[in-house]
């Protein structure tokens, strides 16, 4: 019976002809390559759950092997065990360096080898567990959020009814309450369309509209759009941004949402009277846009789990505006499906200047969009 597949890669055809019989023998699927260059090729081809590979080979080594698949999003899980005659302290702090997670010397005993193969495929198979789950529960989320919004939508019209005074005329105490119900309600939709696009974007049902647009015309629509919710706090907004921007492919209604996801934070974790500056400037083959402001900035302990779904850090919105810590998670996978990155600098007390680049030449499918792509679970919106 097999128990998954493994890859054997060694430039010396007896320990690979050996190693591979022994794996067989246990009940795995085995293939094997000569060399770093086969290994990856056939890494690619096969999806092994492991690789057992030399170090020192001719062309690509073990090393540059590891790397390279540690460093691809599809191959990153794969559990890499160096197999190799160099057993000095450094050469093993080297092999774990470059991403390997288990290192042997040769000579090996067969025995040893088979009881940490068996290891790590058990923790395979514990990831791969985990992400099932994972996968299931980004599916029922979806799937209760998108049933949620129907009934939400409907609240929220015979609430706009009642304001509008189309059933009768109300007292005040009555056009209070109902307006409350109106706020929540519509709070409830935001969540529920923002747990949507997470579901959505996580099991790659998201599929960019892309067209040349100018960077410049869109922020200014945003930006327009955007003025009234920064006057209510008195909050200067700045347009920084340059009218001879090179069009950039990018689809135009997301990165609206990254604008607007950016410009919203900058509001709420900003006093009044504060500024928030967007502009935007070419860097190599990228556009680069910021939106700076002038709040209350983020500890620098925290700046790493904010992109994280769920995470609010410490920062606190100043009018106690709420919200449910999605937003950054969503402007980052975005970007990213766009091929850019996202940044972020900020000072305690100074302020924060979240950073996004995009692509300016239309990036190949798997370029851009290289994230765990599961159709199957791809989620229906209608
Ligand atoms: N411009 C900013 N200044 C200071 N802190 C910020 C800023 N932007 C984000 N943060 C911090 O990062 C956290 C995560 O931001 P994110 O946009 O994901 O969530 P949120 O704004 O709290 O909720 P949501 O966007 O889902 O309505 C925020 O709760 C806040 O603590
Ligand atoms: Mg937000």
């Amino acid at each position: 019976m097999t128990q998954g597949k493994i890859l054997v890669v060694d430039d010396q055809e007896s320990i690979r002809k050996l190693v591979s019989m022994h794996l067989r023998k246990r009940g795995y699927e085995v293939f094997s390559a000569c060399d770093g260059h086969d290994g990856l090729e056939k890494a690619l081809e096969h999806h092994p759950d492991i690789i057992v590979s030399d170090l020192m080979m001719p062309g690509m080594d073990g090393i540059e092997l590891c790397k390279r698949v540690k460093a691809d999003k599809e191959m990153r899980e794969t559990f890499f065990i160096m197999l190799t005659a160099k057993g000095k302290i450094e050469d093993k702090v080297q092999g774990f360096d470059s991403g390997a997670d288990d290192y042997m010397v040769k000579p090996f005993n067969h025995h040893e080898l088979l009881a940490r193969v068996d290891a790590a495929m058990r923790i395979r198979l514990l990831q791969k567990e985990l992400r099932s789950l994972s996968d299931l529960k980004d599916e029922f989320l979806g799937i209760a959020a998108h049933d949620m919004r129907t009934p939400l939508t409907v609240i929220k019209g015979w609430c706009d009814l009642f304001s509008d005074n189309l059933l009768g005329e109300l007292t005040s105490e009555q056009r209070e309450a109902i307006a409350g119900i109106g706020q929540q309600a519509a709070l409830m939709l935001d969540l529920i369309n923002d747990l949507l696009d997470v579901a959505k974007i996580e099991t790659g049902k998201v599929q960019l509209s892309l067209s040349r647009c100018n960077v410049k015309s869109i922020i200014d629509d945003y930006l327009h759009a955007q003025a009234l919710v920064a006057s209510k706090k008195n909050i200067t907004l700045v347009n920084n941004v340059p009218d001879d921007l090179e069009p950039v492919w990018l689809d135009p209604e997301r990165v609206g949402q990254v604008l607007n996801n950016l410009l919203s934070n900058a509001f709420k974790f900003s006093p009044e009277g504060a500024t928030v500056t967007v502009s935007a400037a070419r860097n190599g083959n990228f556009i680069e846009v910021s939106v700076a402001d002038t709040g209350v900035g983020i500890p620098p302990e925290d700046v790493d789990n904010l992109f994280k779904k769920f995470v609010q850090v410490s920062s606190k919105a100043t009018r106690g505006e709420k919200g449910t810590g999605l937003g950054l998670a969503i402007v980052k996978k975005i970007v990213e499906l766009h091929g850019g990155k996202v940044r972020v600098k900020s000072k305690m007390g100074e302020g924060s200047t979240f950073t996004f680049s995009l692509p300016i030449e239309k990036r190949k499918p798997s370029e851009s969009q290289g994230t765990k792509i599961d159709k199957n679970l791809a989620l229906s919106e209608n």
